[in-house]
């Protein structure tokens, strides 16, 4: 796949014994989840706004159970995703909604699910507002037109954008009253990125900014150190809200992604015409779909650094189901155990069982330290999909 150099595996421990879970495994660390929680939560309420979680990244029960006490509320973007976080939330918490895709079938009950729901276009707006508004408050997504994301493919301000009104395209007074919401970045440690959007859409759309009833910023950045509270306070400060309109974060990978251990055995091990050993495993790209979309290599860890080139390859029929090309100490052998870090976020979310390959065994590693296994898939599981009946085993 990539003639980069190989990729060096982390040399720290991990926090569990990767021999203890059946593989594939996807171990979520609830103490590392909690402590991604709480300090977002306290850079949040402590630069004026509300600490939400987009629910898209990872939807476990376990997970929003967790999140839910811990934060002001969900971000959800289906019918589905807000009757999930509506089950979790109860009446405690807020709960946003945003879709490219409301329908007029399902806007009632979104309406009676959320507390906010943002258009995202003007005809969204003018055809479903009025049954939406009895229920929750109304917002506007806006596309401020300042493009962040290099790969046009996951940048919401590409030219053409289906994510949000061009800011120019919003007629003046029409969004008077409503919540602004702008998501604009992808997976970025530079909050500066979002004090950059605030002061396009200020030289821009002063009004939008002025007529506001409320704000929604968005995910996009791995929020998380100091450095990241002074530039978020910079842009609320832009905002001129002097704690009179709410404002919301709603990062998604932020909070769950470096809690997430995907952890995998060698199945089979062969050298191909290419000057490496192919190690086959008993997961796949399918299970951490982001690799092949983002095309980057996963960090490895739970084995040595080295010279030898090995290539890290899924079990299915796809040649391109590859993780990429690792330097080990040793070669490996078939019953050796890797494991993926960061694989917390839009994995099992996207994971799906092509060739019937089983997906991963879901793990807490609680924070007393002990693994518990949360939910194994079957046939069951694969024949439902293939259109079969539910309870079949
Ligand atoms: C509108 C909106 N908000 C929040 C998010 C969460 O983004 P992230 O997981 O990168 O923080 C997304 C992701 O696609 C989004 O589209």
């Amino acid at each position: 796949m990539d003639e980069a150099p190989p990729m060096q595996p982390e040399s720290g421990p991990l926090p569990f014994d990767p021999q203890q879970v059946r593989t594939p495994a996807l171990v979520i660390d609830e103490g590392a989840l909690a402590g991604a929680a709480r300090r977002f939560a306290a850079l949040a309420h402590g630069t004026g706004c509300h600490a939400l979680y987009s629910l898209k990244a990872l939807s476990l029960p376990w997970v929003l159970e967790c999140l839910s006490r811990l934060l002001d509320g969900f971000s959800a973007s289906s019918l589905f995703e807000a009757r999930l976080a509506r089950e979790h939330l109860g009446d405690r918490g807020t709960l946003q909604f945003v879709s490219p895709g409301l329908t007029p079938e399902q806007a009632p009950a979104v309406a009676e699910l959320c507390d906010r729901v943002s258009f995202n276009s003007l005809s969204q707006w003018r055809r479903l507002g009025s049954v939406v508004a009895g229920g929750a408050a109304c917002g506007l997504r806006i596309n401020p037109g300042l493009s962040l994301v290099e790969d046009p493919r996951f940048d919401p301000c590409r030219p053409g954008s289906k994510l949000g009104v061009p800011v120019d395209r919003v007629p003046r007074g029409e969004a008077a009253g409503l919540g602004l919401h702008l998501h604009t970045n992808c997976e970025s440690t530079c909050v500066g990125d979002l004090v950059r959007t605030v002061e396009r859409l200020r030289e821009t759309r002063p009004d939008l900014i002025e007529d506001a009833g409320w704000f929604n910023l968005g995910g996009g950045y791995l929020f998380d150190d100091a450095e990241d509270r002074h530039r978020l306070r910079e842009a609320v400060d832009l905002l001129g809200v002097d704690g009179s309109r709410p404002v919301l974060l709603e990062p998604g990978a932020a909070l769950v992604q470096a809690a997430g251990f995907l952890v995998t055995s060698v199945t089979d091990c062969f050298r191909t015409d290419r000057d490496v050993l192919t190690a086959i495993l008993d997961t796949s790209v399918n299970h951490l779909p982001e690799v092949l979309e983002y095309q980057y290599r996963p960090r490895l860890a739970g084995v040595e650094p080295g010279r030898l080139k090995h290539s890290l390859a899924g079990a299915s029929c796809l040649a391109g189901d590859l993780f990429g090309d690792y330097g080990l100490s040793t070669p490996l052998e078939p019953g050796a155990r890797l494991t993926f870090l960061d694989a917390g976020s839009y994995s099992v979310v996207k994971s799906h069982m092509f060739n019937g390959i089983n997906l991963p065994t879901l793990y807490s590693l609680t924070e007393a330290g002990d693994l518990l296994e949360r939910r194994r898939f079957d046939y069951g599981d694969f024949r439902m999909r293939c259109g079969g009946p539910a309870n079949a085993c």
